[in-house]
């Protein structure tokens, strides 16, 4: 795979597969920049050299051709002050007068193209699609990690048209090196800590890191799945009941591996989902009916936080409970604090995308660990084991 330091860009017109499907509040303000932030050092680099920009992206899942909430000139102004220029926008990624803006661009020039799911074509990863695309530059550069899972035509496809001139980012180059660090060859004790909702989105990542890690720490709502099928009463905690009989099995599959499975023994509970419901803590086993667990209690904190601690390996993915809402902080803090601790020990420390990152950066502990990948469902996948298409692409040489 050819990367950015082995290419000169002087006088390309580098086209970029970036993702920019970042969080906007109701006034189309970005509210957290971090994947912007990240692909700066290759567009720096490029723009360094002598080339210039088009920047594609998709945002959102816009399910009509063009939603005003999803449209990318949202972040025109965001990113003209990132880059200290003023970025063009075509509204559209097709047309010729995109081609022409593209043609247009001098060294030194950014332009950004419309969102890439305003087109069905992209989605079906229409061959069609891509070479059309694929006339605005003459490389093609995919730092978009957190959308390689996709087989679009803007991950997947297009690259057959740049048989030569193919380049593998700084972020997908990173992201990649670093999974493989919690995948292979770990320093032991390895730990992986799962949190988040629901256990169906984290059931294969699960299954696989039952081969490689010594402690498996379980938090978040998944965790009253496991509770009620161990016969606990969990009130109305969140449940998949549908995935009681996996949940057991996992723990089955736990002891006959000999993996330390930590599940948390207490929970702040509370009356309603929010922020001034009435609190209390419980047994995990024991949350009385009306009542709902929020948040991994104190003595799954002390528990969670000895592992952790002791650990020289680390993979977090997904919250311990509703950190949003302060009252329900604590616990996703505590995993935080003891992350932290670790890799100030010398521990390799990644943090999984989406919620647990967020934490991270809530907590302002994003450069007081190893690594925090902008990759939420792409991140897993790779993890799982599966191929990513839009890291195939890169690395097949036939057109
Ligand atoms: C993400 O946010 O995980 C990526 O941008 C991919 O988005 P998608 O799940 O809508 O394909």
């Amino acid at each position: 795979m050819k990367t950015v330091d082995q290419y000169n860009f002087a006088g390309k017109k580098a086209l970029i597969r970036v993702d920019f499907n970042v969080p906007l509040d109701k006034d189309f303000k970005i509210t957290d920049d971090t994947r912007i932030r990240a692909v700066v050092p290759t567009i720096n680099k490029i723009l360094q050299d002598g080339g210039s920009v088009i920047l594609m992206s998709h945002l959102g899942r816009p399910k009509t051709g063009s939603e005003e909430k999803y449209s990318l000139k949202h972040l025109v102004n965001h990113l003209s002050k990132t880059f200290n220029t003023d970025v063009k926008f075509a509204d559209d990624c097709m047309s010729e007068k995109a081609l022409h803006m593209a043609q247009d661009l001098e060294p030194g020039q950014i332009l950004l193209l419309e969102n890439l799911r305003f087109y069905k074509e992209e989605e079906q990863g229409d061959a069609e699609f891509a070479r059309k695309l694929s006339r605005l530059g003459n490389v093609y550069v995919n730092d978009a990690f957190g959308t390689a899972h996709r087989e679009h035509a803007s991950t997947a496809v297009i690259a057959r048209y740049f048989p030569n001139d193919r380049v593998c980012g700084y972020v997908m180059q990173a992201e990649l090196d670093n999974a493989r660090k919690v995948l292979d060859n770990v320093e032991r004790p390895y730990t992986a800590i799962m949190g988040g909702a629901k256990i169906s989105d984290k059931i294969m990542i699960i299954e696989r890191l039952l081969d490689k890690v010594d402690n498996l720490i379980i938090g978040g709502g998944m965790a009253y799945t496991f509770a009620k099928a161990q016969g606990g009463d969990i009130g109305n905690s969140l449940l998949e009941a549908d995935k009681m009989d996996l949940a057991l099995t996992l723990i089955q599959k736990a002891k006959e591996k000999g993996v330390n499975l930590l599940l948390p023994q207490d929970s702040v509970i509370a009356d309603a989902f929010s922020n001034d419901a009435n609190v209390d803590l419980a047994d995990n086993h024991h949350i009385p009916v009306n009542w709902m667990g929020l948040d991994i209690g104190p003595e799954a904190r002390e528990a969670f936080e000895t592992v952790i601690r002791n650990s020289k390996t680390i993979l977090w993915n997904g919250p311990m409970g509703v950190f949003e809402m302060p009252n329900f902080s604590l616990g996703t803090k505590a995993v935080a604090d003891a992350v932290v601790d670790a890799t100030r020990n010398g521990a390799f420390s990644l943090i999984g995308g989406g919620d647990s990152a967020a934490a991270v950066n809530l907590f302002n502990y994003g450069d007081q660990v190893s690594y925090v990948s902008t990759g939420g469902g792409a991140l897993l996948e790779y993890m799982e084991g599966k191929t990513l298409p839009g890291v195939h692409a890169l690395e097949t040489q036939t057109v």
